[in-house]
């Protein structure tokens, strides 16, 4: 438990992240660093600006729900305070992004009612799905729905907007780069100490693997919706990125140019990324991935 105990202990998260990665930071980004205005000069940019931010709002929404519930779960000290420090990160992002939605220009009274607007009901199902593990009490399938799924997903999904976002728009780049290595620790984490959970309650695999096919399912319909619905943005985005010179090499992720992807290209790069790693991370901690009917 040594190893394990001081790369998740507190003094550890303190060294590396706020007096890490994030020194000198507000709201994630550089004070100086403010968003795009190519983004005010279109609509439809804008309004999928604030679409794809309320659906991040609502991801670490439902994070911070389950890593704090997670603490008076968990069935050891070290955990308990690994989850503290997530709980932390996990309302941070919450913050960092609502704060973007006002950067956007959405008024603090209309924060809710914006949310209530652009929330992808599959999204909302797939947190839905987390949440119940997390009221009926049970450790191992909260951490694998959070841990290695739900932050699975947010891991791709945060550097596949980062790679699209690193030559026109530093500002969410860097919020986002501070993220992605945040989640990176809770996966390590969720990986580290279910596994051996998992070997000492083999009666629970086809429960959390028939929660993993429910989970994958409502994600793939939340990213099929996702890349239909803002198919001219997607355009209209390329358009000014390369009438601005943007660099291509740096929208260059998985093999896929995002800079010239279609929507579909994009979703099913997403998709195989996150559906990849999660074959690698379920295989890890001894459970086998399931596939989701067809959306
Ligand atoms: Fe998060
Ligand atoms: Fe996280």
């Amino acid at each position: 438990m040594s190893n394990f105990l001081s790369a998740y202990s507190i003094q550890t998260w303190l060294e590396s992240c706020p007096q890490g990665y994030l020194e000198g930071t507000e709201f994630g980004h550089a004070p100086s660093e403010k968003e795009p205005d190519l983004l005010f000069d279109s609509e439809a940019l804008l309004e999928q600006a604030i679409q794809t931010t309320v659906q991040l709002v609502l991801g670490e929404r439902c994070a911070l729900a389950a890593s704090s519930g997670l603490i008076n779960l968990a069935p050891d000290h070290e955990s308990k305070r690994f989850l503290a420090t997530q709980t932390l990160d996990e309302a941070r992002h919450v913050e960092i992004f609502t704060q973007r939605l006002y950067d956007l220009g959405v008024k603090k009274a209309d924060l809710e009612s914006t949310i209530d607007q652009f929330a992808n009901p599959h999204l909302v199902a797939f947190a839905e799905v987390l949440l119940e593990k997390l009221d009926k009490g049970d450790f191992i399938a909260g951490v694998v729905g959070q841990n290695i799924v739900l932050e699975g997903m947010a891991f791709s999904v945060f550097e596949m907007m980062h790679a699209s976002n690193t030559s026109l728009n530093p500002k969410f780049a860097h919020t986002l780069s501070g993220t992605i290595a945040d989640e990176r620790r809770h996966v390590g984490f969720g990986e580290n100490r279910i596994g051996s959970l998992i070997k000492e309650n083999p009666e629970k695999k086809p429960e959390v693997e028939q929660m993993q096919k429910d989970m994958s399912y409502h994600m793939l319909a939340t990213f099929s919706r996702a890349f239909s619905q803002n198919t001219g943005a997607y355009a209209e985005g390329q358009r000014l990125a390369a009438e601005r010179g943007a660099d291509p090499k740096s929208s260059e992720w998985h093999g896929t140019n995002l800079s010239t992807a279609t929507p579909e290209e994009m979703e099913a790069v997403l998709a195989d990324t996150v559906l990849k790693e999660f074959k690698t991370r379920l295989g890890r901690i001894g459970l086998e991935y399931q596939s989701p009917a067809n959306i």
